[in-house]
């Protein structure tokens, strides 16, 4: 399979268990959480789907977790607080420096971001009215500062938390924010630039 075509098949997974409600069945805010959301979206087109890396990575100029403190480190952020937006947005950024999966980190961590900020907050991120160059900045800088995510993610929160054009087309985004444009044709698309 192509890059190209592994995220297609992973995008079709990802509105699957939004469609069917899997998603809402699936702990919120914890480490099983996010390995059940991560498998859900690459079973079956990565041999890691839903396995914790044991390899380091990096991108641009940031190397995440040690792949030697994961286990440590993974049950600390896990009990991380939920109980306000900062703190929410905290616990994804951490989550975001473990980056506990070879690939795939970006989709899997928003949706599960998503599923604190519905069951914390009753409300849930509009993905479209976050652009793709200022997400990708704001995460760059988010290890050392959160406020220029936290400021990005409150401005497109609604609480339209059930409606499917925003879920829908928020999954596409997050897609396109890793490379994979749904609504272009495939003979023409160009797989990832950047990772
Ligand atoms: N330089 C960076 N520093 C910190 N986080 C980054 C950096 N570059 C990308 N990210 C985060 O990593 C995510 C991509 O991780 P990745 O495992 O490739 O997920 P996916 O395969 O879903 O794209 C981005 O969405 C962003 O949140
Ligand atoms: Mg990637």
């Amino acid at each position: 399979m192509t890059q190209h075509e592994i995220d297609a098949a992973s995008l079709v997974k990802a509105k699957a268990i939004f469609e069917s409600g899997e998603v809402y069945g699936f702990e919120v805010g914890t480490v099983a959480g996010l390995c059940a959301i991560h498998k859900a979206l690459f079973g079956g087109l990565y041999d890691f789907a839903g396995q914790i890396r044991t390899l380091n990575i990096s991108k641009g100029s940031f190397r995440f977790a040690n792949a030697l403190y994961l286990q440590q480190i993974l049950p600390v952020i896990e009990k991380m607080p939920e109980n306000d937006f900062p703190a929410i947005v905290a616990k994804y950024v951490e989550m975001n420096v473990a980056h506990p999966f070879m690939e795939g980190n970006g989709r899997s961590g928003r949706i599960w971001l998503d599923m604190m900020l519905r069951k914390r907050l009753g409300k849930v991120v509009d993905w479209r009215n976050i652009e793709k160059r200022a997400y990708l900045s704001a995460m760059e800088r988010s290890p050392v500062n959160d406020l220029e995510i936290r400021t990005l993610l409150e401005n497109a929160l609604t609480t339209e938390i059930d409606n499917r054009e925003i879920l829908f087309k928020g999954i596409e985004r997050s897609y396109f924010y890793e490379g994979y444009d749904a609504e272009a044709p495939s003979a023409t698309s160009i797989s990832t630039a950047g990772d």
